[in-house]
């Protein structure tokens, strides 16, 4: 398990993260939605969680479990551990983690 600071603006773990994905190893994040409100606020994520009635932080969420993050996360407000739980409700294709797989590169 690698845990790490999630910050997609400065770049800091670039290379990393998409070796989860092929490597057999975890990265757990930390900060990732105090760090990344460019990413919460792109249009791109926005629309893709408007298509499946979710917020743009469960789409975050949705798409960094897809893609073997795991999400060290916490929360005051019930509702946002109720959201937070039910990303396992909906899928992802292929397509639509590559796209936001895209955006994060693209992440100023
Ligand atoms: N190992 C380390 O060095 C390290 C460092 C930092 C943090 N951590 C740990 O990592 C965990 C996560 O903390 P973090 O600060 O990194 O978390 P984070 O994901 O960056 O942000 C948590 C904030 O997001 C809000 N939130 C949660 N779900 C939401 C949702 N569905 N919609 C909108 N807002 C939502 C929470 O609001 P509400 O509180 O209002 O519900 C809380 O203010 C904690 O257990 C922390 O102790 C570890």
């Amino acid at each position: 398990m690698i845990q790490n600071r999630f910050y997609a603006k400065t770049r800091y773990d670039r290379d990393i993260r998409p070796s989860a994905e092929r490597e057999v190893l975890f990265y757990q994040s930390f900060w990732t939605l105090t760090a990344n409100p460019e990413v919460l606020a792109a249009p791109d994520l926005i629309e893709l969680a408007a298509k499946y009635g979710r917020s743009p932080a469960q789409m975050f969420f949705r798409y960094l479990d897809a893609t073997r993050h795991s999400v060290s996360d916490r929360h005051v407000v019930k509702d946002h551990m109720q959201q937070d739980l039910s990303i396992f409700e909906f899928r992802l294709s292929p397509e639509e983690c590559e796209s936001l797989g895209a955006l994060l590169l693209r992440s100023p």
